[in-house]
């Protein structure tokens, strides 16, 4: 099976990472002093004890309250650039970063602050690592629908930014059906549409997604497979499947890594890409998702390759782009 370094040095397109769940503890303490912001920890060892989690909801509270340290452009800038480096480090050539504009804007800080500081990190990596990319900003499914569309509607002004809109947070109770609307405004502007469904959530929320959000991709997308018919749909339309397995091991959708379905979704015929989520509070980036698949489920050069190769053809890179990428 291949080696660490042949798995970091694959081309590959990371296309499921929020970029506030790449704050790492060093970072989130830099940035509290800096910023006089209190952590409700005491060091950053203290911080890292508490990613021990049950649930999404688990991880959520901790993923929210830390981000509150993120205030300025810079901050937002500082955070994009650390990931980009270290997605560099693991072979990323294409990354399209998701963010949460709500849990910024209810702190007060303006969606323009977030998206040009996350921007223009970009840019900088496009030019000094020659790393492609954009931002596919995320509707929080466990906040009124009136928010969503006020947050739509602020993000438009720095349109020519983003790629697509997504939806994610809190999953159970809040299904893609309430964001139709919302979903139509930001396709209508010629915004691609993606949807976390079936991480925790039932098949049933996938189907929506698609049917009524019109989402091109799926991130997660694991219950599908409790769908036969969903199956099928998947690998007959090519519906990309974002799938993040140390993510759902630590928040306990998939415990065993052993018993994951990413083979079987592949194997279904479903385009499956490997992906990271939140890699500094569940312990690897999109290289050390790959490692830990092959050490647990088993993972051979070419189902490796054939992995970051499926990232590069459903990505919304230009054509051009991803001929250049393959
Ligand atoms: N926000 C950040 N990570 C998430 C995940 N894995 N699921 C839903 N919302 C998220
Ligand atoms: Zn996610």
């Amino acid at each position: 099976s291949p080696s660490d370094d042949a798995l970091r040095a694959l081309p590959k397109a990371e296309l499921h990472l929020h970029i506030e769940g790449t704050l790492e503890p060093e970072l989130a303490f830099e940035l509290a002093a800096r910023n006089g912001v209190a952590l409700p920890f005491a060091s950053v060892d203290e911080l890292a004890a508490a990613y021990d989690f049950a649930d999404l909801q688990s991880f959520l509270d901790l993923y929210y309250a830390t981000m509150a340290v993120l205030q300025t452009e810079d901050d937002f800038a500082e955070l994009t650039r650390h990931y980009l480096r270290r997605a560099s480090e693991q072979g990323v050539r294409h990354a399209e970063l998701f963010f949460d504009p709500q849990a910024h804007t209810a702190r007060g800080v303006p969606i323009e602050t977030v998206i040009d500081g996350i921007g223009g990190a970009l840019d900088e990596a496009e030019r000094d690592l020659g790393i492609s990319g954009g931002l596919i900003l995320c509707f929080l499914r466990d906040q009124p629908v009136a928010s969503a569309d006020r947050t739509l509607s602020a993000a438009l002004t720095r349109r020519e930014r983003l790629l697509g809109v997504g939806l994610d947070s809190a999953e159970v109770g809040y299904p893609p059906s309430l964001f139709q609307d919302v979903f139509a405004r930001a396709r209508a502007e010629g915004l691609h549409a993606v949807a976390h469904a079936g991480e925790e959530g039932p098949a049933g929320y996938v189907v929506e997604a698609l049917d009524l959000l019109g989402a091109e991709r799926i991130d997660h997308g694991i219950r599908s497979l409790d769908d036969p018919a969903l199956i099928e749909r998947l690998a007959r339309d090519r519906i990309p499947l974002t799938v993040c397995p140390l993510s759902n091991q630590r928040l306990q959708a998939t415990p065993d890594l052993a018993l994951h379905p990413l083979h079987s979704l592949a194997e279904a015929g479903v385009a499956v890409t490997i992906n990271s989520d939140d890699p500094a509070y569940f312990g690897g980036y999109i290289a050390d998702n790959f490692i830990a698949v092959r050490d647990t489920l088993g993972l051979t050069s070419a189902q490796a390759e054939a992995y970051a190769r499926t990232s590069i053809d459903a990505s919304f890179a230009s054509d051009a782009r991803k001929a250049e990428l393959r």
